[in-house]
């Protein structure tokens, strides 16, 4: 096994909608359940910060087959590591929507992170953003047994 993790950030073209980012998210739970790759998709318009876990090559498969996705630009690797257990096992595809709302809302939480959402976020946060989403997941997210749907106001 060569469990890989890799986050990067990346930006959302003009014109990029909510309803857009739901087709992506359903694609994407249903690619990573196929190839057993999890991780969280935030996103806080315009900025993506997406977590993959998975084996080596599929991820690396993956995220060459998202960098030619044309809803978004820009993409910056903040970190890649080898990993020996998945922090977002229960996730194939977690979508952490932090809309107007729901960023007033974590607000608190971000601070006790250090991490400002309405920016994009920096390779020195990579630690603190799993932490982040791991606490988000747990508030807002569903398990992947339970289907693929994403809790409502963050799908
Ligand atoms: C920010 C972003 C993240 C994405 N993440 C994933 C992902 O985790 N898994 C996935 O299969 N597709 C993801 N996609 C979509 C892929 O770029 C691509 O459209 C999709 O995998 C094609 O799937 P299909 O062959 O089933 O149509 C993402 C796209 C964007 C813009």
């Amino acid at each position: 096994m060569d469990l890989i993790r890799l986050t990067y950030t990346s930006v959302a073209v003009d014109g990029f909608q909510a309803e857009d980012l739901r087709d992506i998210v359903a694609k994407s739970q249903r690619n990573n359940r196929l190839d057993d790759v999890t991780g969280f998709m935030m996103y806080a318009a315009p900025n993506f910060t997406q977590c993959l876990e998975g084996e080596r090559p599929v991820v690396k498969a993956l995220l060459k087959r998202i960098a030619a996705d044309p809803q978004h630009t820009d993409i910056r690797l903040l970190a890649s590591c080898r990993l020996d257990t998945r922090q977002f096992a229960d996730w194939s595809m977690q979508l952490l929507h932090l809309d107007e709302d729901a960023l007033k809302l974590v607000a608190p939480l971000c601070e006790q992170y250090r991490l400002d959402l309405a920016n994009r976020l920096q390779p020195a946060d990579e630690d603190r953003l799993m932490g982040l989403a791991e606490e988000l997941a747990r508030l807002f997210g569903r398990r992947r047994e339970a289907g693929s749907r994403t809790a409502p106001g963050y799908g």
